[in-house]
């Protein structure tokens, strides 16, 4: 059990309109601290006013980009109360972001008490108006200044929170999706499966293309072959063709998404044939549209919930997927985890942590 020294701010900042929030723009009066230095472990948890870090030029951070981050949300209920969505999950993928990156792993409990603590000191953040929360970063980065390459031997993890609204300015409008094939996110052996800073800046390139073709998000192949089908730039993602729903394994190039893991859970509950086990090649999901067997697209992650996908382009061929409209296994995933997560519906799952 962590003893977290708290210090409030004198200053309290002014609440942004709830019905305009964006998302990632506005942060809390506070902050999560804590440090680790060799030899001594994690030590000083503390919740301070948010302000800005001062670190050293040389800091480790910057050079060799020892970093990890955590993405998870504390909702609000109509009955006021403020929780948070499995968040011991995001705990167990920091650990393993931790443990590749050579970065001193965080215990489970620790983590889940500082969000806890950050949360209640910030609980009037916790904005009410629908669909919006209030969106955490968890992350860790290398402090020590050294132009060496090793493991930093000191780190500093930080708690910031942000009210947030819906990630896509589109809300559950279907988004346009651009398949890229020249780019890649990951290759086996790398850091695909962890969240890292590094994975996030080799991926804007492919972004600011599809972008600039007019497209909202990227579609990543394998870096082997370019032919199977990996994740969306910020979500897992989700095929029915025929009946079947199918995900790209996560076998060391796929982020393993709390909320993919959720949405499988629930799918399987409901009777549907899920298959994560076996890779699906694009070529499959272009010609499954061609025969009217694409049936939806959709995208899953923390800040995009479940997010329709509407259209795909691949190698000079747009698909439509369900008329561009949103589809009706789409839609019960949004409404049932969004009915959990705002407590609205009952969390038969145990998946609900009350802060
Ligand atoms: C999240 O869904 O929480 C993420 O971390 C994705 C992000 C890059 C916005």
């Amino acid at each position: 059990m962590l003893e977290i020294k708290v210090t409030k701010t004198t200053t309290p900042k002014a609440k942004p309109d709830e019905n305009n929030l964006g998302f990632g723009t506005h942060y809390t009066d506070h902050m999560f601290r804590m440090d680790y230095t060799e030899g001594q472990g994690w030590h000083s948890p503390r919740i301070e006013p948010y302000q800005p870090i001062s670190l050293d030029p040389a800091a480790m951070v910057f050079h060799y980009a020892q970093e990890s981050f955590e993405g998870m949300k504390a909702y609000r209920t109509a009955e006021g109360q403020v929780q948070l969505f499995r968040p011991e999950k995001n705990a167990e993928r920091l650990q393993s972001t931790h443990e590749r990156l050579c970065i001193p792993t965080i215990p489970v409990e620790d983590f889940v008490q500082a969000v806890k603590a950050l949360v209640d000191v910030d609980c009037d953040w916790v904005p009410s108006a629908p669909g919006t929360s209030l969106y955490l970063r968890p992350f860790t980065i290398a402090t020590e200044p050294h132009l060496g390459v090793k493991p930093s031997a000191t780190y500093e993890f930080i708690v910031i929170a942000s009210p947030s609204g819906a990630y896509y300015a589109e809300g559950l409008d279907p988004v346009k999706i651009y398949v890229e094939d020249e780019y890649v996110r990951a290759t086996p052996g790398g850091t695909g499966f962890i969240k890292c800073g590094g994975n996030y800046a080799a991926s804007l390139a492919g972004q600011m293309k599809a972008h600039d073709l007019g497209y909202s998000q990227v579609l990543w192949l394998d870096g082997v072959k370019r032919k199977y089908v990996e994740e969306v730039g910020s979500m897992n993602c989700f095929f029915k063709i025929d009946g079947v729903i199918r995900t790209a394994p996560t076998v060391g190039t796929v982020l393993p998404g709390i909320t993919r893991m959720s949405c499988i859970e629930l799918l399987r509950d409901w009777g549907y044939t899920v298959d994560c086990d076996t890779r699906l090649s694009i070529q499959e999901v272009m010609d499954a549209a061609h025969a009217g067997k694409l049936e939806e697209v959709f995208g899953t992650g923390t800040a995009a919930v479940v997010s329709p996908v509407g259209k795909l382009y691949y190698e000079g061929d747009e698909v439509t997927v369900n008329d561009g409209n949103i589809g009706e296994v789409t839609q019960r995933l949004y409404d049932t985890l969004t009915g959990i997560q705002w407590g609205v519906l009952p969390d038969e799952k145990g998946w609900i942590v009350k802060v």
